[in-house]
């Protein structure tokens, strides 16, 4: 078998086998297939699609790219939960201290940022000594004695997602069904959860950007996950406008830790709470939504939430002062409010452009390996529904580059769109 025949049947829209599906995995894993190869095979797959068995083949091999961790003798019941990819989205680093204070483990590999969405990893990192990179050994061994682990894929986890996911960021091979399904759950395979909630984004700051193709790839992870032994939920979220009011690393760390405290955006709070209910739901810790949801609530007032976040922290080596301490994250050289250009009604803030203006100001990556700006990002201060006067506050930046905080302010306000009209607030879930 050859490489270069696996692509061209993939360009020219035909079927893969299993075997070779399994053999371009391995040979990518193992360095036999190089990465312009498999750029190739990517910008095939993001063409021409997969069929369901296709995916499934690919998640699979993916999985088995490394070791898949079984958790039995680890846990009770090992959950975990994943986004589809949005802007804004910092919903696991509150999500994963609520849940685990509500005494349900939680272990989860994240990734970084991918195209104009943003990457737990590269947030969490703006917090000085946090790790992402624990060992097998190391994740089974906190999961274990903390109940909570926030970390990326190691080497031997699902090693080819790695490699895949840093390829795709940068050739524009991100917004394909079937890789974006079976990235994410070869990692949910590969860690060992049990149970998953999937958060699937849709809108314009989503990769899947109609409520149709939302859907299907809801649906197609969901099989994939059934198929694979584990119970998996998915819920569809509106990505249209940013999550929250942060969008930038460190500004949405320091989001999340608010959040924790009690406090943070309300809409960010909410999705939380529904989010963690849901987890907490599969995961056999609450009977329905609403207790779920009255649990992760407590976990917030009285604290053990935000403990938990501590305990993660220090598990992985961070520095927990910037957990009590905020103004320790790093800050941008120029922070400018941006006001309102006239009175009127939010109808629209385009988070794709929100995105793409925050990898612009070096929150994210031009080119695979680029270091990014943990400082840099927006506030917004108004979302979709809100009424604004001339003149008020509508967003900060937060930059580092003079000339990068005047394309930033253009692109911000180009996003936002006003009307003389009242409109109705997004809702934050659809299904
Ligand atoms: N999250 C992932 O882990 N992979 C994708 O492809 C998109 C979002």
């Amino acid at each position: 078998m050859r490489a270069v025949d696996i692509i061209i049947k993939k360009r020219d829209k035909r079927q893969l086998t299993t075997a070779e599906i399994e053999f371009f995995v391995r040979g990518f894993t193992n360095g036999d297939i190089p990465d312009y190869q498999a750029s190739a095979f990517a910008m095939a797959v993001m063409l021409n699609g997969m069929t369901p068995t296709e995916t499934t083949d690919l998640t699979l091999a993916m999985a088995h790219s490394g070791q898949v961790l079984d958790l039995s003798d680890v846990v009770d019941i090992a959950v975990d939960k994943h986004s589809s990819g949005g802007v804004g989205d910092k919903t696991s680093i509150s999500v994963l201290p609520m849940v685990a204070a509500c005494g349900l483990p939680v272990g989860k590999m994240s990734g970084r940022g991918l195209g104009f969405s943003g990457g737990t990893l590269d947030k969490l990192e703006s917090i000085p000594g946090y790790r992402v990179d624990l060992t097998t050994d190391e994740f089974k061994k906190q999961l274990k004695e903390k109940g909570i682990v926030l970390t990326g894929q190691s080497l031997d986890l699902a090693p080819a997602d790695g490699k895949m996911y840093a390829l795709r960021d940068v050739t524009g091979t991100v917004p394909s069904i079937p890789l974006i399904a079976s990235s994410i759950m070869c990692k949910k395979i590969a860690a060992g959860a049990q149970a998953v909630v999937l958060d699937v984004k849709t809108g314009l700051g989503a990769f899947m950007q109609t409520m149709d193709e939302a859907r299907e790839l809801a649906d197609l992870m969901v099989a994939i996950g059934r198929l694979a032994g584990r119970k998996t939920v998915a819920l569809l979220s509106d990505m249209n406008q940013p999550l929250g009011a942060a969008v930038g690393n460190a500004l949405e760390v320091i989001e999340a830790i608010e959040t924790l405290h009690g406090g943070g955006p309300a809409d960010f709070r909410e999705h939380c709470l529904h989010v963690a209910a849901h987890v907490l739901v599969l995961g056999q810790c609450a009977k329905d939504l609403n207790e779920g949801r009255a649990m992760a609530e407590k976990a917030i007032a009285d604290g053990s939430a935000l403990e938990k976040f501590r305990v993660l922290v220090q598990a992985q080596g961070g520095d927990v002062s910037f957990v009590d301490d905020m103004s320790r994250f790093e800050r941008a050289k120029y922070v400018e409010v941006v006001n309102a250009p006239r009175n009127g009604f939010i109808s629209q803030i385009h988070a794709r452009i929100v995105g793409e203006a925050s990898v612009a100001l070096g929150a994210g990556r031009a080119k695979k390996g680029d270091p990014v700006d943990h400082a840099v990002g927006f506030v917004i201060h108004k979302k979709v529904g809100d009424q604004v006067q001339k003149g008020e506050p509508l967003l900060e930046i937060h930059a580092n580059d003079e000339e990068k905080l005047v394309e930033a302010r253009k692109a911000l306000l180009s996003a936002h769109q006003l009307v003389d009209e009242s409109v109705p607030p997004l809702p934050l879930f659809y299904e």
